[in-house]
């Protein structure tokens, strides 16, 4: 087997506990931001940005439920490896490849946790003459904070927990669950 916590035999769902975030949640929330979004941004020019891997699944739904043109591209961050907290060093794996000079940049996020990722990124695209630069997270976690960062759109807060699903990962798995959930800490805790 490729990935050691892994059994084929077991559900995906036995190695969580707790749904912080129901499918039908997140999909009234993906519609609620992207109405918003939608008529912020009317007229302007507008690129979504999806931070990958962890964005992929709410940059899709998001930008199904945003009505006016939008360019998209994506980048990649890691500052987790194979574990459950931040490293704190962000280290960009992709950049993008779509000019932002003229255009509102609009960063799409998995999660903020530390927000250490969403200032790095604040700052890398602050230098490529955006008009505006501004953040949309799916998931919010506000208690485990350690910079400040303003997050214009910010879709559900959830408590201090390691969530999976809806994008989110634990060591590479989990991406596909269609909710979000609490990672069982004897998946982590050895
Ligand atoms: P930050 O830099 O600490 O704000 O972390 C941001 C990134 O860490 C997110 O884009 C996620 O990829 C990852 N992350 C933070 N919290 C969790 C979690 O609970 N589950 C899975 N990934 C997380
Ligand atoms: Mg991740």
């Amino acid at each position: 087997m490729s990935n050691e916590i892994y059994e084929c035999d077991v559900p995906l769902e036995d190695y969580t506990e707790g749904i912080v975030a129901t499918k039908e949640e997140i999909a009234e929330m993906c519609k609620r931001l992207g109405e918003r979004i939608s008529n912020d941004y009317k007229g302007e020019p507008l690129i979504l940005i999806c931070v990958l891997k962890g964005g992929f699944m709410f940059m899709s739904d998001l930008s199904k439920n945003i009505s006016i043109p939008v360019e998209m591209d994506f980048i990649a961050v890691s500052s987790y490896g194979a574990s459950t907290k931040s490293s704190g060093v962000v280290r960009l794996v992709k950049d993008t490849d779509t000019p932002v000079t003229g255009k509102h940049v609009l960063i799409v996020e998995d999660i903020i946790d530390t927000g250490l990722t969403l200032s790095y990124l604040k700052n890398l695209f602050s230098t490529r003459n955006p008009l505006s630069v501004k953040v949309c997270t799916a998931f919010d976690k506000p208690d485990r904070r350690k910079v400040e960062v303003d997050v214009e759109y910010s879709g559900i807060v959830i408590p201090d927990e390691y969530v999976v699903g809806y994008g989110l990962d634990y060591n590479g798995l989990f991406r596909n669950l269609p909710d979000l959930r609490i990672l069982k800490k004897s998946v982590y805790v050895k």
